[in-house]
């Protein structure tokens, strides 16, 4: 179709101009580029992931957009333009550092643009909106640069930022994907497993990865994929904890601390039950609510056995638990 090549173009057009803006321009470099570096970003990466920057001027993208002949409508079907209630219109992204966010064969389809200050009041990540080529949830963020590493590793690890993804690239782990945000769709997990079945949730570690990482768990596990979970300490997330203890230790700590989605669901819900029996029953549960989501008969089999060892409650107990879970549901 016409229109939604012109968009592409467009796009690619404006990753462009953020990429030169980034590295060519004074406001660029002293503002933008100082910004990623600080942030610890090599240059060989800042490149990898076309990072830019659109300078805080309101309408410079779109008039030079408008000179290399791109028409105020594309602008705003993919939303690099804003209209105000005069028609006249403004950049979306000025004055912030951009993430350029890639289809599966590299084309660009949207951008986050992250804000530069540090007042609450602005929102820290603005994204494109949903637009002819770009359906948010359709989209993994990093997949285009993940793809290979995670057939070759047959697991993919799922995070929360753009930020996250890029840090651990830098780190060498380059079989990282973002949901962009806590909500991982339907159409994300599909998209994963094309590539493998096997899934670790690297979430934020604060109340709302937490409970994005219950969420995520139920979803993937709906999907038939196997799914492992692992938290940074202190409300770190990837990009951060990497930072504070380097590649090597960042590495280490992945690969050791990662646990079955069944203990580590078991283990925080069972942190807040303590020794109430009622809660604990309510985490009984709403582990094995966890496990009959599972499509595969032998592996819901085997885990109702490790759940009935982790929570020192008989087999049949679960089974009967199981059955009736799913004759509620059906
Ligand atoms: P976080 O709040 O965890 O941000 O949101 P972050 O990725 O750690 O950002 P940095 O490290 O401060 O730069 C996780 C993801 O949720 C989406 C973005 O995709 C972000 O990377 N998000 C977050 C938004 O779209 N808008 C927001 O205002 C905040
Ligand atoms: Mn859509
Ligand atoms: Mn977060
Ligand atoms: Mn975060
Ligand atoms: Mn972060």
């Amino acid at each position: 179709q016409d229109k939604r090549e012109s968009l592409y173009v467009l796009s690619q057009w404006a990753g462009k101009w953020f990429r030169n803006t980034l590295w060519e321009t004074e406001a660029g470099r002293s503002i933008g580029l100082s910004y990623f570096k600080e942030r610890g970003y090599r240059e060989d990466i800042i490149q990898k992931f076309e990072l830019g920057y659109s300078p805080d001027q309101w309408t410079q993208l779109i008039e030079e957009a408008k000179k290399a002949g791109f028409q105020d409508e594309y602008l705003l079907d993919i939303g690099l333009a804003i209209q105000r209630d005069d028609k006249s219109l403004y950049d979306r992204f000025r004055g912030r550092v951009i993430f350029p966010i890639h289809n599966l064969t590299g084309r660009i389809i949207g951008f986050g643009g992250r804000t530069l200050k540090t007042e609450k009041s602005t929102p820290k990540y603005v994204n494109s909106p949903e637009s002819e080529i770009y359906h948010k949830s359709d989209v993994l963020y990093g997949l285009n640069f993940a793809k290979k590493a995670v057939m070759d590793a047959d697991l993919c690890y799922l995070v929360e930022g753009y930020a996250d993804v890029i840090a651990m690239h830098q780190a060498g782990v380059e079989n990282v994907v973002s949901s962009s945000g806590t909500s991982l769709t339907t159409g994300q997990i599909k998209l994963i497993s094309r590539f493998t079945k096997n899934v670790v949730i690297l979430y934020d570690g604060d109340a709302a990865g937490i409970k994005a990482s219950l969420r995520g768990t139920d979803m993937l596990l709906e999907e038939g994929l196997n799914v492992k979970v692992l938290l940074f300490p202190d409300g770190n997330d990837p990009d951060s904890y990497a930072k504070q203890v380097g590649s090597a230790a960042f590495k280490a700590y992945i690969e050791k601390h990662q646990e079955d989605f069944i203990f580590y669901k078991t283990r925080i819900l069972l942190k807040d039950a303590q020794q109430d029996p009622i809660k604990r029953a309510e985490v009984i549960r709403e582990v094995v609510t966890s496990i009959s989501l599972i499509p595969d008969e032998i592996k819901v089999s085997i885990f109702i056995k490790q759940c009935s060892t982790l929570l020192d409650i008989q087999e049949r107990v679960l089974l009967t638990e199981l059955n009736k879970i799913r004759i509620n549901r059906a």
